[in-house]
């Protein structure tokens, strides 16, 4: 991969950076979380410092056509407060203002973006000279101006993606052991590829969330009126009986609620058997104390997934336990995007960790062994 080591001398020269902005907005319109803005200013303030005059492309959203409520004019607010300097939004790429920082509105308002549209990239690459891409959360998806662009122009990997792809694969290649992998989340066929990763990689592998309860069906447990993906089965079946079934560990206890829902009452669960009626909505204290301890013990962790309901306060303990032993733990730990980034997010843990992916989809698909268009394109 082409870093910005490979560029060159940039003085004066226009650079097109494409990043993710992919913000969650407040009902207001503002930014609600910029940890993805704060994530490529490395890159930014670097390709500054080396003179280059930099024209930053962004998607916000899945709008339909140009619709102003997916507008990156929040995002040209927040990130010129975070740069010290006025970042103009510019809405027509046949306007673009000469200045030393200028972002166009949101790729996606083109109808060839998600298309990975040639001639739209000749549109974007007629601003610049040279193109970065720093957009490791989109780096899954192949369109215009994260990969047809990239073969219009000298382009290069910005700091951001070049540091998520070597510490993802880093910790795959060669962990430091032992290597404890903890997976969570709804549904198993999300995260099967990265189960079954893991499964090859890591000397033990944590389960958790709404996807342990297909585990549980096909050992003959009650699920109740759990969330439980029938899909799931067939792939649990097989890691229950699969070669590396003995680095499994799921939950013994549970916390159960008879609906998803903050007000419901809570009813602890000794064993995994869920009661009729009921659904298990995170994990009980004897798990989280066993992955806890486990988690601390580790010479590496990737955590993918929440424990249970955590958004839901009553059932937030499994996930809380599971972020406070990463961020205890001495070795290198990596928390692959989404809900469990917002997980450490929400109890205060961020900066605890060794390496916060700013990528969901693209960090998933990066640990199943899944070529990223966005990366390969700039090898
Ligand atoms: C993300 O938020 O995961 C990325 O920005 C990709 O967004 P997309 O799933 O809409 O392509």
């Amino acid at each position: 991969m082409r870093t910005l080591a490979d560029l060159g001398d940039l003085n004066g020269r226009r650079v097109f950076v494409r990043v993710d902005f992919n913000t969650p907005l407040t009902d207001g319109g503002e930014v609600a979380d910029d940890t993805r803005i704060r994530a490529a200013l490395p890159t930014l303030t670097e390709l500054r410092r080396r003179g280059a005059r930099l024209v930053i492309a962004a998607h916000l959203g899945r709008p339909k056509g140009a619709d102003p409520a997916f507008s990156l004019a929040p995002v040209a607010a927040r990130l010129s407060e975070l740069l010290g300097t006025d970042v103009p939004l510019a809405p027509d790429l046949g306007a673009v203002p000469d200045a030393d920082v200028v972002m166009i509105e949101n790729v996606r308002f083109h109808e060839g973006e998600t298309k990975d549209d040639p001639e739209l990239a000749a549109r974007y690459a007629a601003l610049a000279d040279v193109y970065v891409d720093d957009a490791f959360g989109a780096a899954h998806r192949a369109h215009a101006s994260n990969h047809a662009i990239a073969k219009l122009l000298p382009s290069a990997a910005g700091l951001l993606l070049q540091r998520e792809v070597e510490t993802l694969t880093g910790i795959l290649e060669a962990p430091p052991r032992p290597m404890v992998a903890i997976v969570g989340g709804a549904k198993v066929t999300d995260k099967i590829g990265v189960l079954d990763a893991f499964l090859q990689r890591a000397d033990t592998v944590l389960i958790g969330g709404a996807m342990c309860f297909p585990f549980f069906k096909a050992q003959g447990h009650a699920v109740g009126a759990s969330l439980c993906e029938e899909e799931g089965l067939e792939p649990a079946r097989r890691v229950l009986t699969g070669p590396h079934a003995d680095k499994l560990v799921l939950p013994v206890d549970l916390v159960c609620g008879a609906a998803f829902d903050a007000g419901t009452e809570v009813t602890p669960v000794d064993g995994v058997d869920v009661p009729d009626g009921l659904m298990g909505l995170d994990v009980g204290p004897k798990t989280a104390e066993r992955y806890g301890a486990l988690i601390r013990a580790a010479g590496s962790v990737f955590w993918n997934g929440p424990m249970g309901a955590f958004e839901l306060a009553p059932f937030a303990a499994g996930t809380k336990a599971v972020a406070e032993a990463v961020a205890a733990c001495p070795g290198t730990t990596v928390v692959g995007g989404g809900d469990s980034a917002a997980a450490l997010q929400q109890f205060g843990l961020g900066d605890t960790v060794t390496h916060l992916s700013t990528g969901g989809g693209a960090s998933l698909e990066l640990i199943e062994g899944k070529s990223l268009p966005g990366v390969e394109v700039l090898s």
